[in-house]
């Protein structure tokens, strides 16, 4: 069904796999990221996916500030249709260890990983419930799961999408809403190759499957998660990182 799935972060690395694999299962993706993006990179982005074959609207906001995400939701929902499902996948690092971490460094991380969270979830909910139908699906990480030094601030808000889905999936189970995460380990895009080069060396080292991952592995995950047979899977968190690290 061409159900409007909104993905967060959504012309990233990560996030503009989901919205074609989203697309190919039938969806209306729809992309939401940073209000703080060049004009030029939201038109190529929307340039290339039409080269593509697909058609994918892009809308502008703050995942941080619970009005801007009232405000681009609300929009959305006029102009394409409810939201149905949810891919909260925009995210930041903000890399230091604790001794040198600024309360900067802390809030930023906090607010664009964990508040938005709740500020896009609050905003479809009460639909997808009166609905009798949603899918929410939080990307979280590795780095919550086993913890990363250099990450207190990453590792604290990937870790807290397990409690938040995991209260959050009792509450709505009974009408049709699931919960669930998805744990990246270490995949290629930006945010990793920002890590320096001989530390990332090492990371790939530890990693059984000796490569990062692509993209795509992470978005098939969330399009499984996303299907209109996936109704009893919910408060689950799926790893999907190379053996680096299980539940
Ligand atoms: N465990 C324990 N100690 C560590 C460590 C580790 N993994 N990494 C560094 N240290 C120690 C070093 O041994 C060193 O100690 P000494 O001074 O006693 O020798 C000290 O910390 C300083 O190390 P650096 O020179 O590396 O310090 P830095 O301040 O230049 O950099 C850092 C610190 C930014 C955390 C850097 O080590 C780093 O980038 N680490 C990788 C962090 C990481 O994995 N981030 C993931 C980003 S991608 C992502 O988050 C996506 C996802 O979901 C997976």
């Amino acid at each position: 069904m061409s159900r409007v799935a909104v993905v967060t972060g959504g012309i990233g690395g990560l996030g503009t796999a989901m919205c074609k694999a989203l697309a190919e299962q039938g969806r209306r993706p729809v992309a939401v990221d940073f209000h703080g993006l060049k004009p030029e990179v939201v038109d190529k982005w929307k340039a290339d996916r039409k080269a593509e074959g697909l058609d994918i609207p892009v809308y502008l906001g703050d995942v941080t500030n619970f009005e801007s995400c009232a405000e681009v939701c609300k929009k959305i929902e006029a102009e394409v249709g409810p939201i149905e499902i949810l891919v909260n996948n925009a995210g930041i690092t903000r890399d230091a260890l604790f001794h040198k971490m600024t309360q900067e460094q802390w809030d930023q991380v906090i607010k664009t990983n964990l508040y938005s969270v709740f500020n896009m979830t609050k905003q479809v909910y009460e639909g997808m419930t009166a609905r009798g139908w949603g899918r929410i699906v939080n990307i979280s990480s590795v780095n919550g799961l086993k913890g990363q030094a250099g990450q207190t601030n990453y590792s604290a808000t990937k870790a807290a999408i397990y409690g938040f889905n995991k209260a959050l999936a009792q509450e709505c189970i009974k009408k049709g809403v699931t919960v669930n995460s998805i744990s990246p380990g270490y995949i290629g895009t930006e945010m990793v190759r920002a890590i320096r080069e001989d530390v990332l060396q090492k990371i790939i080292a530890t990693i059984p499957a000796g490569r990062l991952g692509e993209p795509s592995e992470i978005a098939r995950t969330v399009a499984f998660l996303a299907a209109e047979d996936a109704g009893f899977i919910t408060g689950e968190d799926i790893t999907v990182n190379g053996g680096l690290y299980y539940h």
